[in-house]
């Protein structure tokens, strides 16, 4: 019981909090990608994130919610954006992008500059990862996947 309570601290301590704030962007098709990009947008100015850090969050959303719109389409998909406090108490922004379309079997190829199974420019990925602080992909084929993203205000 003690031990936890003590877990339950620590983890608002290392930031879990401000579920309740959570914004959930259903994906079902291309406006959803625009939508996505203007509320993670909305949120990082109203968090006191920079014009630049803005457009990186932006960005960043915007192309993962492409790739769900691209490659997921038998699956539904789901954006979360959540305001986050870091140890330190600072101010952060995580945002979740969760499909169960057909995963991705191997991830460090999907990864890698330029590897794309589609008609792309394979970029998504590793510039998503370049913009933002955080980034942690669980996927595996069959299983849909859910790229977890974050950015602390400096
Ligand atoms: N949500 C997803 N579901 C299934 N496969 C994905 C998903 N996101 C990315 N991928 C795979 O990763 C590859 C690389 O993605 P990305 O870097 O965005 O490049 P591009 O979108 O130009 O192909 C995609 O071509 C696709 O094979
Ligand atoms: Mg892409």
């Amino acid at each position: 019981m003690a031990a936890d309570t003590g877990g339950a601290v620590a983890g608002v301590a290392a930031g879990a909090a401000n579920d309740s704030d959570a914004e959930h962007i259903p994906i079902r098709g291309e406006d959803d990608i625009v939508l996505a990009r203007q509320r993670a947008r909305e949120t990082a100015r109203r968090l006191g994130f920079g014009m630049v850090d803005q457009s990186r969050i932006a960005t960043a959303v915007s192309e993962l919610t492409r790739n769900v719109v691209r490659y997921a389409t038998a699956g539904r998909g789901e954006v979360t954006i959540t305001p986050r406090t870091a140890p330190s108490g600072g101010t952060g922004i995580e945002i979740v992008v969760a499909d169960d379309g057909p995963g991705i079997s191997d991830v460090q190829q999907a990864m890698r500059e330029g590897y794309t199974s589609g008609s792309g420019l394979g970029m998504g990925l590793p510039g998503t990862k370049r913009l933002m602080d955080d980034m942690e992909i669980d996927s595996a084929q069959g299983r849909g996947t859910t790229i977890t993203i974050r950015k602390w205000r400096r």
